[in-house]
């Protein structure tokens, strides 16, 4: 690859999402929020009267995807990951069931990496955020970051952000959704939620935004610019 590349990975809410974007915008990369892949293919399941953790739903859900992703500029497969309907956090839990099936991982591997290696015209590298960049997707990364926070963090940050969209939501929920969410994505067999062995780990427990960033751009310098 000639541009590079920034694998993100994480729990929810660590922060992730945000920072990817982030360093995107600072650094003209193209940005793929995985997890909008497998929210839209939840989606798709779930429009279709599936089931999430039936395999042949979610299969179904991957073609269906895929098909509308094909259909539109395959190197910005943006359009059908930026439906307001993915955000709430019943589409993560049906996200997250479908994620544990290994054939419909599988899938979707294709995609991601055309994107890190085809980030688009005017674009100087890709960064991609979700829980198997680093180890799985791309482990050819130039950078691997793998951001973490304390749960009771994420759950505040996750009520925060589903009511600001006007999503109605109880905390004890959104933290018992997180806890059942963490361990569906660390305990499953395909490609669960670790970090890579070279992946340089950030706690954003205690940083504002601007810190996070400001730390991950110092570890992206210091990778990108090689040993010295
Ligand atoms: O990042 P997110 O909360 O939008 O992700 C939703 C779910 O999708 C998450 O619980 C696990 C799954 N996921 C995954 O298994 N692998 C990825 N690369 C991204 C997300």
């Amino acid at each position: 690859m000639t541009h590079p590349v920034i694998a993100i990975d994480g729990p929810a809410a660590s922060g992730k999402g945000t920072l990817s974007r982030l360093i995107a915008k600072k650094l003209n990369y193209a940005h793929m929020d995985t997890g909008a892949l497998y929210r839209a293919v939840a989606f798709e399941v779930l429009e279709a009267g599936g089931d999430p953790e039936n395999e042949e739903d979610a299969l179904k859900g991957v073609n269906s995807l895929t098909q509308k992703i094909e259909s539109g500029d395959p190197a910005s497969p943006d359009f059908v990951l930026h439906n307001a309907a993915l955000r709430g956090d019943d589409m993560a839990v049906a996200a997250s069931k479908v994620a544990s099936q290994g054939e419909a991982r599988k899938r979707l591997v294709t995609l991601q990496r055309r994107f890190a290696r085809n980030p688009g015209e005017g674009y100087e590298g890709a960064v991609l955020d979700g829980r198997d960049i680093g180890t799985v997707i791309c482990p050819e990364a130039d950078v691997k970051l793998y951001v973490i926070a304390d749960i009771e963090v994420r759950a505040e940050r996750r009520m925060k952000e589903l009511q600001s969209k006007g999503i109605q939501a109880t905390s004890g929920t959104v933290l018992e959704d997180m806890r059942a969410r963490d361990e569906r994505d660390k305990e499953r067999k395909a490609s669960p939620l670790k970090p890579a062995e070279d992946a340089v780990m950030v706690d954003t427990s205690q940083l504002s935004e601007s810190e996070v960033l400001e730390k991950a751009l110092e570890i992206i310098q210091e990778k990108l610019s090689g040993p010295t």
